[in-house]
């Protein structure tokens, strides 16, 4: 990558950087998916490539298994690892009591697996993913290709009882041809504008017979790192109730800026 990063690239690097501070020698990390998610990888591969760090990623996608491999990550099945230390993850949107909606980049039903099988989630964002209430953000739910018209009819029926502002569906395309997941499965996008109860919302929508997941992370997040494009970091610990306030010096190195695909 040539130039200098824009605001909201820094502002989405320094959130990574603060955020693989969680990361110790022997951990096993969930590796979310995303632009701010490879800043994040990238980070690690730094830290095992030059710091001598010992760690073993769970990839959330093809795309960020791809990414931690080219980073000199070593990558394991979640199988294989069983249960993890910490996921890092971006997302879409997060409200104040750490709720998320994620799938925007089409991966939220390894994500959630992934989150929910980790001692903590901490979630880089930069502000702009900030929300007083969810659902501004598209919802993503992954559904199966079999009966693909019907469930969309069935999701669309659900919407008239449930606690939201807008009820228009759209099948996620890519070019010409709906989008396929790494599950093989298709995406829904739910553009709901406000989401009045999104727990409630979350499981009525599960129990449609063809919906795999939604896009919703209830009490799954336990931190949020949020950057911004001076070099602040504000870490948010729904736990604890802590607010810390932190300062990321920015060198451009050329090893982590090159080959920015994400
Ligand atoms: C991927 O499916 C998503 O959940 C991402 O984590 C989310 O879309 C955030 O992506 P960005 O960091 O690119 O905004």
């Amino acid at each position: 990558m040539t130039g200098e990063l824009s605001p909201i690239d820094k502002a989405k690097f320094v959130a990574a950087k603060r955020a693989v501070e969680y990361v110790e020698d022997g951990m096993r990390v969930g590796l979310g998916t995303g632009s701010t998610a490879a800043w994040m990888v990238r980070c690690l591969g730094e830290m095992v490539r030059e710091d001598g760090l010992k760690i073993k990623g769970v990839p959330t996608s093809t795309r960020t298994a791809d990414l931690a491999r080219q980073v000199g990550i070593e990558v394991i099945s979640l199988d294989e690892a069983k249960w993890l230390d910490v996921t890092i993850d971006g997302t879409d949107e997060y409200d104040g009591n750490l709720n998320l909606i994620k799938g925007g980049g089409g991966a939220l039903l390894q994500e959630k697996i992934v989150a929910t099988a980790s001692d903590m989630m901490v979630v880089i964002a930069d502000i702009s993913k900030r929300v007083e209430t969810l659902g501004a953000f598209p919802l993503p739910i992954e559904v199966i290709p079999f009966g693909l018209q019907t469930t969309q009819a069935l999701v669309e029926e659900t919407l008239v009882s449930m606690d939201v502002l807008g009820n228009n569906v759209t099948l996620r395309m890519n070019g010409d041809v709906p989008f396929i997941t790494d599950e093989g499965n298709h995406i829904l996008d739910l553009h709901l504008n406000r989401i009045g109860n999104p727990r409630q919302f979350s499981l009525v929508i599960n129990q449609i017979p063809g919906v795999v997941e939604n896009g919703l992370f209830i009490d799954i997040c336990d931190a949020v790192v949020i950057g911004y494009g001076d070099g602040k970091v504000e870490v948010r610990d729904i736990n604890a109730g802590t607010v810390q306030e932190d300062r990321i010096d920015f060198v451009e190195n050329e090893n982590l800026f090159t080959d920015l695909t994400d």
